[in-house]
């Protein structure tokens, strides 16, 4: 199995002794858990495929970017242990977004005003003269959610190690006057330009059950003035956390820039809701007159809308990759196992293999395809010939004994005839779904793969279509 990760190990013991905090955060605390040092990382269940550091907690991505034609990835991780605590935004560059580099943390708390209680997710924007900038959520000493901004202290250093905070931080903060919830404010998206010169980025929010992605505009990307309306909200959704607004081409497979705008463009509104721990997202229209955002009819901005992915997949996030001149979409694997035995295994969370993202021709939903650099890991093929598959049947495929595979398989169906009828009262598939289990044969199916199988499938995993 190739080695996907090339990290260099570097320990480091920033902000101990920041005493106990109660946050508002989508994470439970495990104050004994969280500074608790595992001795190594037990290699034995790591992946080969996706991106994980060498130990400890990571969740969310966050500024995914390509400078000078290196990328970069930065993500929310623990120092000091495999719970989630400390945070900080860790730092790695890559040449293929596969081989990675692992540096110092970019981002730690530092600044008293703005982020001594903590560094969360933010993302990346290019400003003119290729000029990458920052605005990440800090949580300042009344533990209130705050935007602030940081940019690379040495441009000709490709690998952007150290970052340098505006001193005007906060530049966007809850006060009496906006009514902001100071416990709900967080994760600015990559920000655009519009035809009138300003800047303006979306922050995650809530009023009561109504989530809201709040709207700031600027003309120098320090002063931040608030739009009276949201760019889109929508009632009982709950926290938006984690938005992405993005365009993207009809017709066309290739990225866009985030600022683009115009003829042959819809936009996209990616929403992770805090109260299901899913990522969901609308295609719309930007209507840059009003500066708000319309998810196109039958698109559903709520927890019945489509997903990027119906595992676990979350506080994802795009970025444009220009050299490639494609759109690539990061989330955070959140593993489900007890806290005690993150820490036994030594780290918690991996990211998604980076795929590239593009409109469906219909319009309607997106497609989405793992980068082809994955396939420079591909070693040693085994290759199931064409198969007819008799109902019931199982077809063993040699070779194989990896616990991990890159698998590309696809299934001809030919009777659709038989399928059933879609019932008009199914409106909400993922419900059906949950109810009525994967393996519930229909007319044409199940099909798909059992994984991890024993010799007589008395154990298997199961991943059908
Ligand atoms: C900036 O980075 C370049 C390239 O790594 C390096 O040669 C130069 O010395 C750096 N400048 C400063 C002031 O550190
Ligand atoms: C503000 O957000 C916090 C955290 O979700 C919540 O507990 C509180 O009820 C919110 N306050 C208002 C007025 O919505
Ligand atoms: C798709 O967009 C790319 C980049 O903008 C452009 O070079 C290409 O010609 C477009 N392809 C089609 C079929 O329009
Ligand atoms: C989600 O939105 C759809 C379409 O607007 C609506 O029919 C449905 O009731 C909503 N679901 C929830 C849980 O609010
Ligand atoms: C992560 O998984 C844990 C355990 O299954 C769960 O309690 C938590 O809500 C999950 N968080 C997210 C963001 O998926």
């Amino acid at each position: 199995m190739a080695n996907s990760c090339l990290w260099l190990i570097c320990l480091f013991s920033l902000m101990l002794g920041h005493g106990v905090l109660q946050l508002e955060a989508s994470h439970i605390v495990y104050d004994n858990l969280k500074t608790l040092q595992p001795a190594t990382a037990n290699p034995t269940y790591r992946t080969s495929y996706h991106f994980q550091p060498p130990k400890n907690w990571m969740n969310d991505p966050n500024g995914p970017m390509i400078y000078k034609g290196l990328y970069h990835f930065f993500y929310q991780y623990n120092p000091n242990g495999a719970a989630w605590g400390n945070i900080v935004w860790a730092h790695s560059t890559s040449k293929d977004l596969i081989n990675w580099v692992s540096h110092d943390p970019a981002i730690y708390p530092s600044q008293e005003a703005a982020d001594i209680n903590g560094c969360w997710s933010g993302s990346a924007t290019i400003l003119p003269g290729d000029k990458p900038a920052f605005l990440y959520t800090g949580i300042d000493p009344k533990n209130s959610q705050v935007q602030n901004l940081a940019m690379p202290k040495n441009l000709s250093d490709p690998h952007l190690i150290e970052w340098v905070k505006s001193p005007n931080n906060p530049l966007m903060a809850p006060t009496t006057v906006n009514k902001i919830n100071a416990s709900s404010f967080r994760d600015p998206t990559t920000a655009w330009i519009g035809p009138d010169g300003r800047w303006r980025v979306i922050i995650g929010s809530k009023i009561n059950r109504r989530g809201l992605a709040i709207l700031y505009r600027s003309k120098d990307f320090v002063h931040w003035i608030k739009a009276k309306h949201p760019l889109h909200s929508a009632k009982d959704t709950g926290m938006w956390e984690c938005p992405d607004f993005f365009p993207v081409s009809i017709n066309n497979q290739s990225g866009l820039d985030t600022s683009m705008i115009g003829l042959g463009i819809k936009h996209v509104l990616k929403l992770s809701l805090d109260d299901t721990k899913h990522d969901y997202y609308t295609v719309g229209t930007y209507n840059l007159v009003k500066d708000i955002y319309i998810p196109d009819k039958g698109s559903v901005d709520n927890d019945s809308g489509l997903r990027y992915d119906y595992g676990k997949f979350y506080a994802s996030k795009t970025f444009y990759d220009s050299a490639k001149k494609r759109r690539v979409l990061w989330g955070w694997i959140n593993e489900s196992l007890s806290e005690t035995d993150f820490v036994k295994q030594g780290w918690a969370g991996v990211q998604a293999i980076p795929r590239s993202l593009w409109l469906d021709r219909s319009g309607k939903q997106l497609l989405q395809w793992p980068i082809v650099e994955i396939e420079s890991l591909r070693q040693k093929q085994v290759k199931l010939p064409s198969t007819v598959l008799k109902k019931g049947s199982v077809q063993e495929v040699l070779g194989v004994t990896a616990a991990q595979a890159d698998v590309e398989i696809s299934f001809e169906v030919k009777e659709f005839d038989k399928a059933e009828v879609l019932d008009p009262s199914w409106t909400n598939p993922q419900l059906l779904c949950s109810r009525k289990g994967a393996s519930v044969k229909g007319g044409v199916g199940p099909f798909g793969l059992l994984v991890l199988a024993s010799k007589h499938l008395q154990e298997y995993t199961c991943s059908f279509l």
